[in-house]
């Protein structure tokens, strides 16, 4: 199918020439104009010239770039298919690609020609072309989308073009080394700023003013102060057209409004944004009145208070702002007022410098959205659409800049085209004759040239001091410049050319042709003065956009900045320095009517600029030594089937087989040449003779595929130079066709021989690896078994391996599965019958390595509480019911710190070193009633002491015995002995700190073995000689009372042991 269409493109485009090249009469521009107008009325708007690409503006939309015209075009040699901006555009990816190199597209072209859709269509061909991942499309659309919104700020309607761009722009698409577009970059040139305040008859503002109004939401516009009538705001009325059939400004805002969120515009942002585009327009409402003495006044003007609540400038502020300047006297500032026209003039020059700006502020958050932020090496592409040479009634200070940057491009093109030409025709070792063309570089030197040219003396009247105007300026350039060829005014002209011009114009005859420029506002414009004051006033903004635009960093006013002209004049020295280090490619756009129609072509205004974008000398140029040039290997690849000896494969080098080629095919010497690389075809009726013949041979082929007689009237009349290369092609493609044939099917039989013999191979190598793989898991299997059977005997040959295998098991599990602490020591893993001795061993070994890696860990301070617990257990354990409860308490060095027994008690037993206390109950000997007392062991007795009293010594080695029941109870009854009646008797005692207190005093007084524990009852003595009994019992609830029988009875609840 994609065969069927790119055969009838290829019908159709037959007609007229689709290179100009291929021209015969190369010289004649009228043969030019005839081909590009009958290529222009089938709508094919394309022509090549070699490489360089010529466009005439259809004024329609055409239906030739869809997706699948892009996919026909995608890497396809030039030639092959008609005629297109995406070849072009696909032939500079792919060269960048494959040469690793930066180019350019130079579009140019009068305004209105096509440039900036030119300039569209190759951006949107790499959008769909080039590789895409999630995160290029996002470049991509954003890339995409920079565009409407740089044309809603920096594009207007003009005569010319309806959508016409007031700035120039030149744009980066950086590509990864895959061809990825991975980030762009955009250099914007002189906006046009002056549209801002005044539109010429039939132009408009710039659109975003008309969208806003048009389209904005009512909210928006409400909050923005703005009424939904473009005829309310004079900034908008003065070239009466604010509403243009071919432009929708409702749905251009809803498209820019998603741009500009896609480009990443925050929401505060594009208030402000918003927010600066309608201040500008209720400055331009602002109307000032003059007072008495004549100055201009402005009295709570609405505009005003709009234009300060959305910039956020105190009302006050903008008010002085605009109606005064400061001038500096010698030492102070003071305030002058402005005049009525004086006040107007300030005023449009802030509503100017404001939105101009601002454009700048855009273009920057643009690039910024596009910033590639990997670093590693990128080739760029740059599109360079900057505004064409432009012609209009009355032409001013713009026009000229635009013009002569027109002039700078023309410059760089000619120093281009002939200089890349040159060299190829050296590099090829072919001999060369320059061509005549005219060089524009005289009209350059006249506008730019340093101290004489028009650029220098426009700033040296803008500078100096004293009453310059714009007709001094003419003055001083008629008195320079006077006799130049390019240059006329009034004063200097003829008489018939001076009916032609006004006193106040000076003419400049352009490469493409001549205008005249009304001189009247050059000066002021040059300067772009805006007043000291209206900086600062937007120095005081709350608009972050403002702010932003007018930094308090830049310069004051006393050092004047840069002429514009002169930074315009050195931006495009920059441009060119950017453009002279790629490689380039040419787009010509051609405007076919001014009425901009479409289907008419204006012979007068193309020829025009057919000879003034110099498309002529471009192709004498191309022509003058060959007309066409080929690498070898392209063009034997095409032609080799009109040769027996290279059909249908040349054995030797391309260029023998060229050689060889055109030697049959009866090239004459002079019709070509031979390069190192190329074959260079003087005349372009060689290369269509070849052409011819090659598609005559081609149609035949096919018809002998369908096995159709050759037999056609026709060929007898044809060209005898045809007919026999078409006999010799076609006795040549029968025998190899045949031949072919045969050669194809003994191939194919030995390749399918071949095949199955490898698969043969392939499949019993596969099969006998997987027997081995088998029998080899039979035997293991087997021994598997045998040695379970036998796994109980003694060790013999069949049950070695398995009882290995079971005891590497057992040790490898009991290796994962070993006891973590000394406590654990019970889950050790039982062992298989014939592990069980080893097991035992292991487990003795193992253990002793925790216990002694656990009492290397323990601190000497938990030694001594452990050897302490040892004590109490040998005195306590199996004995007393309630011990165990004891084991996990830790025993502390005292329950009475120092300072909580009295000092008097302290003063008398210091000396003895007091060791442990305790609080403890005593049960009275007569009566049992309890009393609270403390318990005081020193190193020589324990002291009974209440407060500062001690109420009983009793010295160690009076100290017989300490009795204590089986039970679950906290009595203790120390014994005493005693011959002295009137002493105290034994001590019946309660402790909560029972065997930490037990065990203190088995300690310091070294009375292992007095400790008893008694079942039942404990006899005591109250007195020496009085006896006393101490019964105990378990119970329900622990209870003390004396029981009839005059006993201490002691209940106490029976605790299970654990
Ligand atoms: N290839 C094209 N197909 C259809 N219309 C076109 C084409 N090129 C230009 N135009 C029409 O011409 C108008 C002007 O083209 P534009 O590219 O803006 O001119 P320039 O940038 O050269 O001033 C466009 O708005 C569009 O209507
Ligand atoms: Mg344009």
């Amino acid at each position: 199918m994609l065969r069927n269409m790119e055969a009838s493109l290829t019908a159709r485009d037959r007609v007229g020439i689709q290179d100009f090249v291929l021209l015969d009469a190369y010289t004649s521009e009228t043969a030019f104009l005839d081909n590009l107008k009958k290529r222009f009325h089938e709508n094919l708007i394309y022509t090549y010239i070699g490489t360089l690409l010529v466009s005439v503006n259809p004024y329609k939309e055409l239906d030739n770039y869809s997706k699948k015209q892009m996919d026909t075009y995608m890497g396809v040699n030039f030639f092959e298919l008609p005629p297109h901006i995406y070849a072009l555009a696909d032939n500079v990816f792919r060269t960048m690609l494959s040469e690793f190199n930066n180019h350019f597209i130079l579009i140019s072209g009068e305004s209105g020609a096509g440039k900036t859709e030119a300039s569209k269509k190759i951006l949107q061909y790499y959008a769909v072309s080039c590789p895409s991942t999630r995160l290029l499309n996002n470049i991509r659309d954003r890339l995409l989308l920079s565009n409407p919104v740089l044309e809603a700020f920096g594009n207007a309607k003009t005569l010319k073009n309806d959508n016409s761009s007031r700035f120039g722009k030149y744009m980066d698409i950086q590509f990864d080394h895959q061809g990825g577009a991975v980030g762009g970059h955009i250099l914007s040139y002189l906006l046009e700023k002056s549209r801002v305040v005044h539109q010429n008859h039939g132009e408009r503002n710039f659109h975003i003013f008309y969208q806003l109004v048009d389209g904005g939401e009512d909210d928006l516009l409400r909050w923005l102060g703005l009424q939904r009538n473009c005829q309310h705001y004079s900034y908008l009325v003065q070239g009466d057209c604010a509403k243009v059939s071919s432009i929708n400004d409702k749905s251009d805002w809803r498209t820019v409004r998603k741009a500009l969120s896609v480009i990443e515009f925050t929401e505060s942002d594009i208030e402000h944004l918003f927010g600066i585009i309608a201040s500008v327009l209720h400055l331009g409402n602002i109307k000032f009145e003059a007072d008495v003495r004549g100055y201009a006044t402005l009295d709570n003007n609405q505009e005003m208070h709009w234009v300060s609540k959305l910039l956020g400038i105190p009302a006050q502020v903008l008010q002085q702002g605009l109606t005064h300047r400061k001038i500096e006297a010698k030492t102070e500032e003071v305030l002058s007022p402005f005049s009525v026209d004086h006040a107007v003039y300030a005023r449009d020059a802030l509503a100017k410098a404001i939105y101009g700006r601002t454009f700048n502020w855009l273009v920057n958050k643009v690039n910024e959205s596009l910033a590639n932020k990997d670093s590693s090496r990128k080739t760029v592409i740059g599109l360079l659409d900057i505004y064409g040479f432009e012609v209009f009634n009355v032409n001013s200070f713009e026009q000229f800049c635009i013009n002569y940057c027109n002039e700078k491009l023309q410059q760089l093109f000619i120093r281009l085209t002939l200089k890349s030409e040159q060299e190829e025709y050296e590099m090829e070792g072919i001999e060369w004759e320059p061509v005549p063309y005219f060089n524009n570089k005289i009209i350059c030197d006249l506008v730019e040239e340093k101290y004489r040219g028009i650029i220098s003396l426009l700033d040296e009247e803008c500078l100096r001091p004293g009453e310059a105007t714009d007709l001094t300026f003419l003055e001083k350039m008629e008195e320079k410049i006077g006799g130049h060829p390019h240059f006329v005014t009034h004063k200097l002209a003829d008489q018939k050319t001076r009916k032609t011009l006004d006193r106040g114009d000076f003419r400049l005859l352009h490469y493409a042709g001549e205008v005249t420029y009304c001189v009247v506002g050059f000066l002021d414009k040059n300067n772009d003065l805006l007043y000291r004051n209206g900086k600062e006033v937007m120095r005081q903004s709350k608009n972050a956009i403002i702010r932003h635009c007018f930094p308090s960093t830049e310069p004051d006013s006393k050092r004047r900045p840069e002429t514009v002209v002169t930074q315009f004049k050195s931006s495009l020295v920059g441009l060119t320095e950017i453009l002279m280090s790629k490689e380039p490619w040419y787009v010509r756009c051609i405007k076919p009517n001014e009425a901009k129609q479409p289907g008419r072509f204006d012979d007068v205004l193309v020829r025009h600029q057919v000879k003034y974008l110099g498309l002529m000398e471009h192709l004498r140029v191309r022509r003058a030594g060959f007309a066409y040039r080929r690498k070898y290997e392209i063009f034997l690849q095409r032609y080799k089937p009109l040769c027996p000896d290279t059909w249908p494969n040349w054995k030797g080098t391309a260029a023998e087989g060229v050689r060889c080629l055109i030697k049959h095919l009866g090239y004459k010497s002079n019709e070509y040449k031979m390069g190192r690389t190329k074959i260079f075809i003087r005349h372009p009726r060689t290369l269509f003779a070849t052409e011819d013949a090659f598609q005559v041979c081609k149609h035949k082929l096919g018809e002998m595929l369908f096995c159709k007689p050759i037999c056609n009237a026709e060929d007898s009349t044809r060209n005898l130079f045809r007919v026999k290369l078409l006999t010799v092609t076609v006795a040549a493609t029968r025998i190899q066709a045949k031949y072919k044939g045969y050669r194809v099917k003994g191939d194919y039989l030995k390749q399918k021989e071949a095949a199955t013999r490898i698969e043969t191979c392939w499949r019993g190598l596969m099969a006998r690896k997987e027997r081995e793989k088998r029998s080899w898991a039979v035997k293991v299997i087997k021994k598997f078994i045998k040695g379970f059977m036998t796994r109980n005997q003694p060790a013999c040959s069949e049950n070695t391996e398995y009882l290995a295998y079971v005891r590497q098991n057992y040790l490898t599990r009991l290796k994962e599965n070993l006891p973590k602490t000394v406590l654990e020591k019970d889950s050790w893993l039982t062992p298989p019958p014939i592990m069980q001795e080893v097991s035992k061993l292991l487990k003795q070994i193992y253990i002793r390595l925790m216990v002694k890696k656990y009492v290397r860990g323990i601190t000497p301070q938990r030694k001594a509480q452990l050897l302490l617990k040892l004590q109490t257990s040998s005195m306590f354990k199996g004995k007393k019911e309630n011990y165990p409860f004891s084991v996990c308490r830790p025993f502390l060095d005292t329950r009475i710190s120092i300072e909580d027994i009295n000092i008097k008690v302290l003063q008398m037993i210091l000396h003895e070193q007091v060791k442990y206390s305790v609080p403890v109950v005593k049960y009275d000997r007569n009566g049992f009633r309890p009393r609270l007392r403390q318990l005081i062991f020193s190193l020589e007795a324990a002291y009974l002491v209440e407060e500062a009293k001690i109420k009983q010594r009793i010295d160690y080695s009076f100290l017989k015995g300490v009795s204590v029941s089986n039970l679950s109870d906290n009595f203790l009854i120390l014994h005493v002995t005693c011959d002295d009646t009137k002493k105290k008797g034994d001590l019946v005692l309660q402790c909560d700190y029972l065997f930490e207190a037990l065990t203190k005093l088995c300690v310091i007084a070294n009375k292992q073995n007095c400790f008893k524990v008694v079942q039942g009852s404990i006899r005591f003595d109250i007195q020496p000689g009085r006896e006393g009994f101490v019964d105990f019992k378990s119970g329900q609830e622990s209870i003390v009372y004396r029981a009839k029988n005059g006993h201490l009875t002691v209940e106490s609840t029976r605790t299970k042991s654990r």
